[in-house]
């Protein structure tokens, strides 16, 4: 199911074969305490051509804790990038050198690319606002451990859902189950673009769009947050117009159901208050911390060394 595959999309990928990747993440969550030697030989090669913390840390804490090691073009200004060397030969050197390779790029389709000129596989960890599979497939873990089950919840998704490329994942990941209703929650000009919409409307999920957590905030089981995405906007014009225009804090918080959960892809910058870390809500940092035994899974799986 998983050897040799390239992940390139949530969206390639059945709910039955999730359910595999998160049994298996279960027990990775164990083997990360002590580390093993399973992959001991392998390399992972990495190319981020984006900032990057959690997402490329956790790649590697995940390689290390399982004997394996990790090269890395990240200083693009001190690779041949720099001198002008084109993608496709920057993959081709990566593929002879490591047995796996994890991509980020700006441009959407980049990690397509990669996938079409390697013959080892690729993992996308994000390419321009669309795709980033291994990021939903944690967070579908988050749910699935702490609340047992995804389907009939109420799940809202508030921040940037045009150019978030983690809200877009997480919104193409719930598709494979049956949550009981989506609640868009954006500024107007931030709003999913329509074939998120259409794919929504093809897998019959109940969606609602709203500018105002504050009106649906006591609806909600889960809010998945994200941070409005400066670096994408084409006019600085338009970030400023919406910058700062949401913010989860205690009072929002009153009206909320006992057993919310709070998550965010991170990195957080106001959107959410600092005050709520203190709450029982917040969920990110377990989240973010769940990178590592999920990607261990599924490094596992792709080399073949678990079944
Ligand atoms: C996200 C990304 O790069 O898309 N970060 C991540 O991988 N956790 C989200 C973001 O940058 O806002």
């Amino acid at each position: 199911m998983f050897r040799n595959r390239d992940v390139l999309s949530i969206l390639d990928f059945e709910k039955e074969e999730l359910e595999k990747l998160f049994s298996i993440t279960r027990l990775m969550e164990n083997v990360a305490i002590c580390g093993t030697n399973i992959l001991e030989g392998k390399i992972l090669g990495e190319l981020f051509f984006e900032p990057s913390t959690r997402t490329r840390l956790s790649f590697q804490s995940a390689m290390y804790r399982l004997g394996g090691s990790v090269i890395s073009l990240s200083n693009i200004l001190a690779s041949s990038i720099a001198k002008g060397e084109n993608l496709a030969d920057t993959i081709r050197m990566m593929e002879a050198y490591s047995d796996l390779i994890v991509i980020r790029h700006k441009i959407e389709g980049a990690a397509k690319l990669a996938a079409e000129i390697s013959n080892i596989p690729i993992i996308n960890a994000g390419d321009g606002t669309q795709h980033h599979p291994t990021q939903a497939m944690i967070d579908l873990y988050t749910i699935k451990k702490y609340r047992g089950k995804i389907n009939g919840l109420n799940i809202g998704i508030l921040g940037d859902l045009k150019y978030g490329r983690a809200a877009t994942s997480f919104i193409y990941g719930l598709t494979l189950y049956n949550p009981n209703k989506i609640y868009l929650i954006s500024p107007e000009s931030l709003k999913p673009r329509e074939r998120v919409l259409k794919i929504l409307d093809q897998k019959k999920i109940e969606y609602g769009l709203h500018n105002d957590v504050k009106d649906v905030i006591d609806k909600i089981d889960v809010l998945y947050v994200t941070r409005i995405q400066k670096e994408r906007f084409p006019h600085p014009a338009e970030y400023e117009a919406v910058k700062g225009s949401y913010r989860i804090d205690l009072k929002i918080l009153e009206n909320a159901k006992k057993d919310l959960m709070i998550m965010h892809p991170l990195p957080r910058i106001d959107e959410i208050s600092l005050e709520v870390d203190k709450t029982p809500y917040a969920y990110y940092f377990k989240q973010a911390s769940l990178g590592v035994p999920l990607r261990m899974a599924l490094i596992s799986l792709i080399l073949g060394v678990v079944k």
